[in-house]
Parts: C-alpha cells; structure tokens; sequence
C-alpha cells in the first residue's frame, strides 16, 4: 500500500462531538507534534468565537476565513490538524487537503444521535446545531465527503478517546 511516507501532517475530519480536537490533541502528544484546531487558531487570527462570526457576519464570511485559516494550517509541518464540522463542504478545501502533500486524513465516524449527544455534554456554543433538524441534513450530506477525503475512518462508538487515538496510531 502507498504511504505518505515522510508522513508530515494527520487531519481529523467529521461532524461536530466525533472527537477531533480530543483525539487530535492525543495523537499530537503522542507524536510529538504540534496541535492545532481550526476554529480555535480561527478565534486566535479574528479575536472574535465562533458563534460571533456566525451571528456577526453570517456563515458565508465565517466559510471564507476557514478557507484562509486552513491553507495557513496545512503550510505547516509535523502537525495535527482538527478540522472544523463543515470544512470538507467547500470544494475548494477538500481540494487543498487532498493536494497537501505528506497529509494522512482521519475520518472519525459515529451515528449523528451519538453526535448529537456528546455535543449537548460540551459547553461549546455551536451555531449549526441551534436546529436539530437541519444539522441532520447537513450530516448525511457531509458523510460522503468526509469517507472520500480519508484515508483510514474509525467508527468512534464505544471508543474512548484514547483507543480512537490508539486505532489511529496502529493504521500510521
Ligand atoms: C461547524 C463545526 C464547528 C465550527 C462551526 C461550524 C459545522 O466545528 O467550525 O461551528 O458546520 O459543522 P467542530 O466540528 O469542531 O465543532
């Protein structure tokens, strides 16, 4: 099998609670590489949260700086990059990921009640989520694209985050 070999950077995708910015900042340790989440190095760069972007300026501007805060991420090297829910939607994007060179993709899977789940236990404030009903939408629209822009895809159910990190580092 073709491996990325020297393997530079690993990015975690999947919906929003599927535990990416958990895992990636274990697999991050574990590697001894750098950590970073897209959201939080996207409040660094504007100074504002998430749901301020959102409710601020709309989800369409919110779109375009995530599409500026990833190609700044994927220039860099020996890193874990926790992708935001939304970020493989934009074409553009999955283009840029596919086309890092030395980039190993995770999919981190889980059923959206699951999801929906672990979400409601975090204190995050998530403006997709504000309806149930089209968050869904938006998952089964997303699945696909998250399958075909991984590399590997780990179903997380019953997983703690150590062994989805664990999982993760035995595919590597
Ligand atoms: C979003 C997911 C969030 C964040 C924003 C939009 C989405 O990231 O980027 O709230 O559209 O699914 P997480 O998956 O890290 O929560």
């Amino acid at each position: 099998q073709m491996r990325p070999f020297p393997l530079r950077r690993l990015v975690l995708t999947g919906f929003m609670g599927a535990g990416k910015s958990t895992v990636g900042r274990l697999l991050a340790s574990h590697l001894g590489w750098q950590f970073l989440d897209l959201d939080s190095h996207l409040e660094n760069r504007t100074g504002a949260t998430i749901a301020e972007l959102f409710s601020l300026h709309g989800e369409a501007h919110f779109r375009r700086l995530e599409s500026t805060a990833l190609a700044s991420a994927l220039g860099r090297s020996h890193v874990v990059l926790a992708l935001g829910g939304g970020t493989p939607e934009d074409l553009t994007n999955r283009l840029l990921i596919e086309q890092t060179p030395s980039t190993f993709t995770i999919f981190l899977d889980a059923p959206f009640s699951t999801l929906f789940d672990r979400c409601m236990l975090q204190e995050i404030s998530r403006p997709v989520l504000a309806d149930p009903e089209t968050a869904a939408l938006r998952f089964e629209r997303r699945r696909p694209l998250y399958a075909r822009l991984s590399r590997l895809v780990v179903e997380t159910t019953g997983l703690s985050p150590e062994e989805t990190a664990k999982a993760i580092l035995d595919e590597l």
